[in-house]
């Protein structure tokens, strides 16, 4: 048996502080220990990626081992992950082959499979990312699934800790507007890792933005036997009032979904509107400005925020670094 890193509500609050407690730790250790040494990791890539590639790749080489990097229909085969399918069309390789395969080489496999934006019902499922923990004989990491993005939150995680110190926060998530719609895995699981982590969270979005509602109802639950709250909110302006972590971040209406077309048209109404910029930044706690990158500058947030001191989404990026070595050293030694 071994065990994955798919979502952070897989795991306990207690076993996410360890991991948070672990990569802090680790992040001033000038020679750390390499467990991987004389090992490989699987990073295996449908989607593009800056941060989440290159923070694998030399994660994997600081704790001693090495990262073998595969995009399926570029550098490796195309990929089934469908069950029972008559594979007669344009893939060539089915998961359940591939991912065995590759657990005869490496210790773990990490995997990102963005949301297509075609068929919310079914991407709400995460049915790639499930395909491979259903067939992978070693641990597999979630690198971004159409829902989740835990690594990204345990970085977030890490970073209000870092520089407001531990215990409960006011948490700001708010949407903002952005030309075209965008998978929902960020926003999802920065508000359900704040949740486990009991902080108090504001979910800002403008009416027909919301999360999902199965996933609400779990970050909800997940607050409560934290200690901390959630609560929803339309008004921009008013949501960050007093607010000591502001996390912007665009994402996809469920209602427009399949339809990219037609919520581009309706979301040019909150152009301009649904943004970070200096006035509300000034209506918070002297609060941090987090992004998991990569963003849109003067449409997410102006340069002002972005270049001032208050913001961290460098650091933030950082320590997408510690927390992975972190996740990676549990899994192997499960
Ligand atoms: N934040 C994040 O996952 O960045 P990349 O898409 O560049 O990996």
């Amino acid at each position: 048996m071994h065990r994955d890193f798919l979502k952070t509500s897989d795991w306990s609050t207690d076993q996410l502080n360890n991991l948070l407690e672990s990569a802090i730790r680790s992040k001033s250790v000038a020679n750390p220990a390499r467990p991987l040494a004389g090992k490989s990791v699987a990073l295996v890539f449908f989607n593009p990626s800056l941060r989440t590639r290159a923070s694998m790749q030399v994660g994997t080489y600081e704790l001693g081992g090495n990262a073998v990097v595969l995009e399926p229909g570029g550098t490796s085969w195309t990929l089934e992950h469908r069950e029972g399918v008559v594979m007669d069309s344009d893939k060539t390789e089915h998961v359940a082959e591939f991912v065995r395969v590759l657990g005869r080489y490496c210790v773990a496999v990490g995997v990102r499979t963005f949301a297509a934006l075609k068929d919310w019902k079914e991407e709400r499922t995460d049915p790639i990312l499930n395909a491979f923990a259903k067939y992978s004989d070693v641990p597999i990491v979630n690198l971004e699934s159409a829902m989740h993005h835990p690594c990204q939150s345990m970085a977030d995680m890490m970073t209000i800790r870092e520089q407001r110190g531990s215990g409960r926060k006011k948490v700001l998530l708010t949407w903002a507007w952005h030309p075209k719609p965008l998978p929902m895995a960020v926003p999802n699981s920065f508000a359900l890792a704040a949740a486990q982590m009991g902080h108090d969270l504001m979910v800002a979005h403008p009416k027909g933005y919301e999360l999902d509602e199965a996933l609400m109802e779990e970050i909800g639950r997940q607050a409560k036997s934290a200690g901390g709250c959630v609560t929803v909110q339309h008004d921009v302006d008013g949501a960050f009032d007093d607010v000591e972590v502001v996390y912007a971040k665009s994402w996809g209406s469920k209602n427009f979904y399949g339809a990219a077309e037609k919520e581009i048209a309706e979301r040019e109404q909150y152009r301009g509107e649904w943004i970070v910029d200096a006035a509300r930044m000034a209506r918070t706690n002297d609060a941090i400005f987090m992004h998991c990158l990569p963003v849109r500058r003067n449409v997410i947030v102006t340069d002002e925020v972005i270049d001032s001191a208050s913001s961290v989404v460098i650091d933030e990026a950082e320590n997408r670094l510690h927390v992975q070595k972190a996740i990676l050293q549990k899994l192997i030694r499960e």
